[in-house]
Formats: C-alpha cells, sequence, structure tokens
C-alpha cells in the first residue's frame, strides 16, 4: 500500500520539530535535497575545492574493465541516493545491465534524473523508487531476481555516524542476493585544508547549499527561518573524524511554525550535516561487520577516495 501522505507530513513535521527544539538545534541532512538544494548539490560537485566527484569517477574510470569482468554483463543495478543518475549513467556504459533502479529521497529531481537515462539507454530497463533510506527499501515486486549490484557512491555513507552507516550497509546488503554485490564510494581522511575548502568553497555554493535547507523546511514546516539572519560554517572535526556543517545565527532570531517557535541567540548554531572521513581498514572493517566477507579497493594516487567493491 502507497503511504499515506497526511501521515508523512506529520510524521515529517514532528521529526523536523524535534530537531528544531533539541538543546543542540539539528535539521537532518535529507532536508537539503529539494529541487533547489539538488540542482546546487550538482553545482557543487563541479567546483575545484569538491575534489570528491572528480576523484571517485577517475578511480572508476582507471578501474573500468576490472569492473566489467567482475560485474558482467545483464546485471540489476541499484543505486541507493542516485541523484541526477550522472554516475550511474557511466557505470550503464561499462557494465551494461539490464536494469537500473534509482532510489532517492528527492522525488521530482529523481523523475527527471531517470528520464534522462531512459532517452540515453532505450534498452534498458529503468525504475525509479522514492524512498528515505533510513526506512527498509522496498523494491519493486517485478525486479529481476539475482546478479544485483547495490551502487552508493558520492561518500553519501559519510553522512551517518558509523553505527548508523552500519545499519545502512546491512539494509542494502539485503538488497544484494547471494551472487550480488555493494559498489560504494568513501572519503579518505586526509589533511584539514584540503577537507575544509571542499565544503566552505570559494564562490560561496556550499554556503547557499546550507542554507537552502532553511527554505526548505519553512515549506515543509510552514516556518518562518529569516535566511538572512544565519551563516553558513563548516570545520573538520579531527576527533569524530567529521566534516560537520552548521548554520549559526547571525543575530538573537526566533523561528516559528503553527504549533510552537524557538528563540535563537546570536552564535548559537543548527547542526546540519556530518560527513564522515574514513581509513581504508577502518571501512573495510564496517563492510565485514555488516556481512560482506570479500572486498577489493580501489583508490587514487593521492588516497583521497576509495571505492569498494564487495560481496556478501
Ligand atoms: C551527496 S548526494 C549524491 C548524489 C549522487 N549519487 C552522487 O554521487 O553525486 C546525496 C543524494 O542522496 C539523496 N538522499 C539524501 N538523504 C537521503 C535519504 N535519507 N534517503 C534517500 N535519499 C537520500 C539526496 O537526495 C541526493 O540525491
Amino acid at each position: 500500500m502507497p503511504p499515506d501522505p497526511t501521515a508523512t507530513a506529520t510524521a515529517t513535521a514532528r521529526e523536523i520539530v524535534a530537531g528544531l527544539c533539541a538543546a543542540q538545534a539539528s535539521i537532518a541532512p535529507k532536508y537539503f535535497y529539494d529541487t533547489a538544494g539538488s540542482a546546487l548539490f550538482e553545482q557543487i560537485t563541479q567546483l575545484p575545492e569538491y575534489y570528491l566527484t572528480r576523484t571517485e569517477r577517475a578511480i572508476m574510470a582507471t578501474h573500468a574493465d576490472a569492473l566489467a569482468l567482475r560485474i558482467g554483463p545483464g546485471a540489476t543495478v541499484i543505486e541507493a541516493g542516485a541523484g541526477n543518475c550522472e554516475k550511474a549513467r557511466t557505470l550503464c556504459a561499462t557494465i551494461r545491465p539490464r536494469c537500473f533502479v534509482g532510489v532517492d529521497i528527492a522525488a521530482a529531481f529523481l523523475q527527471q534524473a531517470v528520464a534522462g537515462l531512459r532517452r540515453e539507454f532505450p534498452s534498458l530497463d529503468v525504475r525509479s523508487v522514492v524512498a528515505d533510506l533510513l526506512d527498509e527499501i522496498v523494491l519493486p515486486a517485478d525486479l529481476p531476481s539475482g546478479r544485483r549490484l547495490v551502487f552508493y557512491p558520492g561518500s553519501s555513507i559519510g553522512n551517518f555516524a558509523p553505527e548508523a552507516a552500519l545499519g545502512l550497509l546491512q539494509r542494502l546488503r539485503r538488497l544484494t542476493d547471494a551472487d550480488g554485490a555493494l559498489l560504494i564510494g568513501v572519503d579518505l581522511v586526509k589533511s584539514k585544508a584540503i577537507l575544509e575548502a571542499a565544503y566552505d568553497d570559494a564562490a560561496g555554493v556550499t554556503a547557499a547549499f546550507n542554507l537552502n535547507v532553511l527554505r526548505h523546511i519553512n515549506r515543509l514546516l510552514t516556518a518562518d527561518f529569516d535566511l538572512a539572519h544565519w551563516r553558513h560554517r563548516s570545520f573538520f572535526n579531527e576527533e569524530q573524524s567529521r566534516i560537520e556543517m552548521h548554520l549559526e545565527a547571525r543575530c538573537a532570531t526566533q523561528v516559528s511554525w503553527p504549533t510552537g517557535c524557538r528563540n535563537f541567540r546570536r552564535a548559537e548554531r543548527i547542526h546540519t550535516e556530518n560527513s564522515y572521513k574514513y581509513r581504508v581498514a577502518d571501512f573495510a572493517g564496517l563492510l565485514r561487520r555488516a556481512g560482506f566477507g570479500r572486498h577489493v579497493c580501489w583508490t587514487d594516487a593521492q588516497q583521497w577516495f576509495a571505492v569498494f567493491l564487495a560481496e556478501p
């Protein structure tokens, strides 16, 4: 049965209010991705400071033959957090699957992206599933079974604290059959200067992306965040091995919504994103704990990024 939209909207509002009213206010990063946020993220991937996309792309290009050989044609690719399906485009040209399923929370952006994929690969069976990866992912019942490749690029796994990441990897593991695999991109620990520049670019696109979450929350909650009262902050928390993004109040300010309000002091912050950075051995350990017994790991020469192909 499809989810009841009123119940979904109520649960969403409850979740957002709980985050805003917590002692340390927070907004979950999944709310970045309204249509404007998805387009801003696309711009981020092209910034000179944002090495992640081009490094992952280069690793996959270098190992395309090995990947094609290991996966073989005719598989079913399931991309979690598919976004603009740009990486799926290259992957499909490399391994020639029979079926592609894009899974994402951003419905309109996803539909547009899969439509583009259908035009480019007319013989590929292209599906879309609008879902929150934090829930159990329900795939179309008529999806071919066997030889499923779950694709989770972009170091999106870094948005989850290690224990939550383990839970998500276990859910992704359940999507692969006994003969399936997981292809996942993971950002690695590196110099603080390189990491911090990637999340605070000179052109201010990441700042615009971070602030846009307030516009999305205003719509979802009928709230009245004044974007001019907030500024982008990001830094590398070495102890936790994660980039943190926050929105910091430029002045004392209040936000209200139909059922309540919250006052923020000047310089008080709303935590909007974590992006965990891994060491190869630590991520390999997480894969093992999630039920992936074997893996190969490809990295770039600078060891900035890793792509793991893991099998149950
Ligand atoms: C960092 S972008 C990565 C996009 C693309 N895969 C890439 O590598 O460039 C994260 C994507 O995951 C989606 N996303 C974020 N949180 C999600 C969640 N909880 N459930 C489903 N999709 C989510 C976003 O809408 C966005 O398209």
